[in-house]
């Protein structure tokens, strides 16, 4: 007997639509949007306009300027983080730091994990000597972007889907995919649709568990599904999400290092994914 699926997956995406008009991110976002696709939109408009928001702007700043983000001390305008960091990067950005604000505490885990893997993304981006790394680094901030969600929106619902994972000794996406019919990859890939995230974000974001389906974005999916198993390699997972097993073939395939690499790349990454684990959401702020 399969367990009840508890929820439905037409009216949590509802949910989910009405999740993207709450204040502050949606305006914002939606301001954004509008200016970065007009072309007469100078950076200078923009950032001005960016920082006439002075909660999202000093979050914003405090987030790109912390050791995590890799610009320690810095950026001082918004205008100066978009020269730098490029639109998509900002806008990950912003709702980073809307999402992640309204955290439970039994979800600092999944924080700390957040982080982890946006290190580790840029890291290994870094190594492949990829273009852009710091869209990397988003989409590892984001890739569990589906279980912040669970978790606040669905709170009492997703605590059963770990209790069950826990005791079927079930991996986390396996558990959401039998008992909510669907999972946080999924529902990563609604509000990318939502927030109109470009398909370099989306895609890793809805695959990272699954390296081997999309055709286009192949690398910068195999970067975050390879992050993932990094950091909880590291024992910096999300829910004591069990251990993901061994990877998919096609990440050796896209990802080409070699051993004397990922040694470098895990001693350099190993202690601030350590520092990591001491952390709460507060301290960043
Ligand atoms: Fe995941
Ligand atoms: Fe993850």
């Amino acid at each position: 007997m399969g367990k009840n699926i508890i929820l439905d997956k037409a009216s949590f995406r509802k949910k989910i639509e009405r999740l993207s008009s709450l204040p502050t991110l949606p305006n914002l976002l939606e301001k954004f949007s509008k200016m970065v696709e007009d072309p007469n939109t100078t950076m200078a408009d923009f950032g001005k306009e960016l920082s006439k928001d002075q909660v999202i702007t000093s979050k914003l700043l405090k987030l790109v300027n912390s050791a995590f983000y890799g610009f320690p001390g810095r950026i001082s305008t918004v205008t100066h983080a978009l020269v730098l960091l490029g639109n998509d990067v900002l806008k990950g950005l912003i709702i980073t730091s809307n999402i992640f604000e309204n955290l439970p505490h039994e979800a600092y885990p999944l924080w700390r994990h957040s982080m982890g893997v946006s290190l580790a993304s840029r890291a290994i981006a870094n190594e492949l000597s990829l273009e852009d790394i710091e869209e990397y680094a988003v989409a590892g901030l984001l890739h569990d972007i589906g279980k912040v969600v669970l978790h606040i929106e669905a709170n009492e619902e997703y605590r059963e889907v770990i209790n069950h994972a826990h005791t079927a000794e079930q991996i986390m996406w396996q558990a959401e995919r039998e008992i909510l019919g669907f999972d946080h990859a999924n529902i990563g890939r609604w509000l990318c649709e939502e927030w109109t995230l470009p398909a370099k974000l989306a895609i890793p974001i809805a695959y990272h568990h699954k390296p081997g389906i999309p055709s286009e974005h192949k690398i910068r999916v195999a970067v975050i599904a390879l992050a993932d198993i990094v950091v909880r390699g590291l024992g910096a997972g999300a829910e004591d999400d069990l251990p993901l097993g061994p990877p998919d073939p096609i990440l050796e395939e896209q990802i080409p290092l070699t051993l004397t690499q990922i040694r470098k790349l895990l001693e350099e990454i190993g202690p601030e994914i350590e520092s990591l684990k001491s952390l709460v959401p507060e301290d960043m702020k």
